[in-house]
């Protein structure tokens, strides 16, 4: 087990963390273990500073609330210091280059984490940077979010593989996430979404591909009460992600019928979890009484973030 973990450890040292496709099963599962271990530690009071006199720059160009205090805490407790950038005071805000910023920015710091629209320009940036890149969210994903959730479930139900986890609202980053980290540890997976928010056409072909290796199942289609059946977990995000303010009003139409609520819960497990990332619109994707409920774990999966983060950051920066 010990040399299994050091190959392990071995293989994360240097690694950028843009999808959850991109690691193995093994890899997300040390990654899980080693949040839980720091969690532990710092629960007992323990000081662990393998990051000392390391510098993570934490570029936003959305906002946040979890992500930025969670990352900035999170390398403060490992031994570092966080370094918040705000996507409109650098010159990337003026056109200088992704190229040019990643290479100074690897000058200076020994990690970047970096929240932005198009996926894009993360995998630019990552190629440009000679130091681990951490994906904070983009419009295709959302792998920390993922990270700390599956983290949250092996916590509360003792194991990942041969669950169900039902997945209703919109087909979003989040939602990407949470299907490639589902196929790869062995989760079974039902979304419902309206038609025309499925999720991305590509990422279900490459999710569908790894839920033969794991032996999951994946389900996408348009009815709640399909992907709710018997599922363990429940979750759900706001029908309109960040840069889609416009689109409201429309969206408010469209998922009118894929609110969880106290019906819709009625068709899963009995002690089915409920969960949802955060922000959440109370009265929209969600009832009160579903999300402020005894079966929501919402704010443990909050407060996982800070400890899966640690853990990603003590992988690939160490
Ligand atoms: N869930 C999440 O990423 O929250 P923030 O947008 O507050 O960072
Ligand atoms: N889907 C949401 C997640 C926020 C954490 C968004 O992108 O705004």
């Amino acid at each position: 087990m010990q040399a299994v973990n050091e190959e392990l450890a071995l293989s994360l040292k240097g690694r950028d963390f843009l999808m959850l496709v991109d690691f193995t099963k093994d890899e997300l599962q040390y990654l899980i273990e080693l949040a839980i271990d720091l969690k532990k530690k710092q629960k007992a009071g323990e000081t662990y500073h393998p990051l000392k006199g390391k510098t993570l720059g934490m570029i936003f160009e959305k906002s946040s609330t979890r992500t930025r205090v969670s990352f900035e805490v999170g390398i403060y407790q490992l031994g570092g210091q966080g370094l918040f950038l705000s996507g409109n005071d650098l010159q990337l805000g003026r056109g200088e280059t992704i190229w040019d910023t990643a290479q100074v920015l690897s000058r200076y710091l020994d990690g970047i984490m970096i929240r932005t629209f198009a996926h894009r320009k993360v995998v630019e940036l990552a190629r440009g940077a000679t130091i681990p890149v951490i994906n904070g969210l983009t419009d295709l994903s959302h792998p920390c979010q993922a990270l700390a959730d599956f983290q949250t479930i092996y916590e509360h139900k003792g194991r990942l593989e041969g669950l169900k986890m039902a997945y209703i609202g919109d087909g979003n980053n989040v939602v990407h996430s949470l299907m490639m980290g589902a196929a790869k540890l062995g989760m079974h997976m039902a979304i419902a979404t309206p038609k025309g928010y499925e999720p991305d056409a590509d990422i279900v072909e490459q999710t569908k591909a790894n839920t033969l290796d794991s032996g999951s199942t994946l389900y996408v289609g348009y009815d709640p009460k399909v992907a709710i059946a018997d599922a363990d977990i429940i979750y759900t995000d706001v029908w309109a992600s960040m840069g889609q303010e416009a689109e409201q009003k429309e969206r408010e139409l469209a998922f009118a019928d894929y609110q969880v609520n106290d019906e819709l819960v009625k068709l899963a497990k009995k002690d089915y979890l409920f969960m949802h990332c955060l922000p959440a619109h109370r009265g929209e994707e969600v009832t009160e009484s579903v999300i402020d409920g005894d079966q929501s774990i919402i704010f443990d999966q909050a407060e996982n973030r800070l400890h899966a983060q640690k853990a990603i950051m003590a992988a690939i920066m160490s």
